[in-house]
């Protein structure tokens, strides 16, 4: 795993953005995996000032969001798919036809999981996957003590992170109980994954990743075993911390 260590969430943001855009440009028609949350908000309005700047174009690229809520259906405020709609889809020339969220709000979700592993794999994979991480290291909606082997599938979500993601509902018991992720194994199968971590709330997280072992019980851990990890971490997150990069 290579470290980037960098001052602020500004600049983890500026740098994590800089980074999509060259694989952007190297590859237009590149296949994104995508994450939500407060981490990557920065790095979206990012994309969007280049875009508006300097013509960066998504029309080939297609993405695959890492989860979504249960219950909520896309055109609620707090379904993924409204926040990345707002956050990066209606601000660039994406086509909004290769922008995949898994649907929250069908019948069939054990279907809707299926179907979600299999749109990926019929596009070849993924080729840069964006990662934010939970205190408790989750990855994805992937709670301590998920399989290494799962696929995409239905969690009940912890409580930490119920508190966590409660400050972008109006009360905690807004918030869904219940998921439906990309798995460990899903998120594995990228070609690359760029994990962003901001602020001294993660830094306990960060801290186990980089000197703990690889074990389910710390769902993160398993991003050791994969081959092109790379990581953009502010100070705040790092302080202290021996980074072996
Ligand atoms: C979001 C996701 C989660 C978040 C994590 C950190 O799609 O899958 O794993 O990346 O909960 O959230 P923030 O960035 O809000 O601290």
């Amino acid at each position: 795993m290579k470290v980037i260590e960098v001052k602020d969430y500004a600049e983890m943001s500026q740098k994590a953005a800089e980074y999509i855009i060259q694989k952007v440009c190297q590859n237009p028609r590149i296949k994104l995996g995508l994450a939500t949350g407060g981490t990557p908000i920065g790095t979206y309005k990012n994309l969007i000032e280049d875009h508006k700047k300097n013509g960066t174009s998504y029309q080939n690229v297609t993405t695959f969001n890492l989860d979504e809520y249960i219950g909520l259906p896309g055109e609620n405020k707090n379904s993924y798919r409204y926040y990345m709609n707002e956050q990066l889809f209606n601000h660039i020339d994406i086509n909004l036809n290769k922008t995949n969220i898994p649907k929250g709000d069908i019948k069939d979700m054990e279907a809707e999981c299926l179907r979600y592993e299999d749109l990926i794999s019929k596009h070849g994979g993924i080729d840069l996957q964006i990662l934010g991480i939970g205190s408790n290291g989750h990855i994805g909606f992937n709670e301590p003590g998920t399989s290494f082997n799962s696929i995409t599938h239905i969690v009940k979500l912890a409580q930490s992170t119920i508190n966590a993601n409660a400050r972008f509902f109006n009360r905690v018991e807004e918030v869904p109980t219940k998921a439906i992720t990309m798995g460990i194994s899903s998120i594995l199968k990228s070609k690359e994954i760029l994990l962003l971590v901001s602020g001294e709330n993660k830094k306990e997280a960060l801290s186990k990743l980089l000197n703990g072992e690889i074990n389910e019980s710390f769902p993160a851990s398993v991003l050791k075993n994969h081959p092109c990890v790379t990581i953009i971490a502010d100070k705040a997150a790092v302080a202290g911390l021996k980074v072996h990069s």
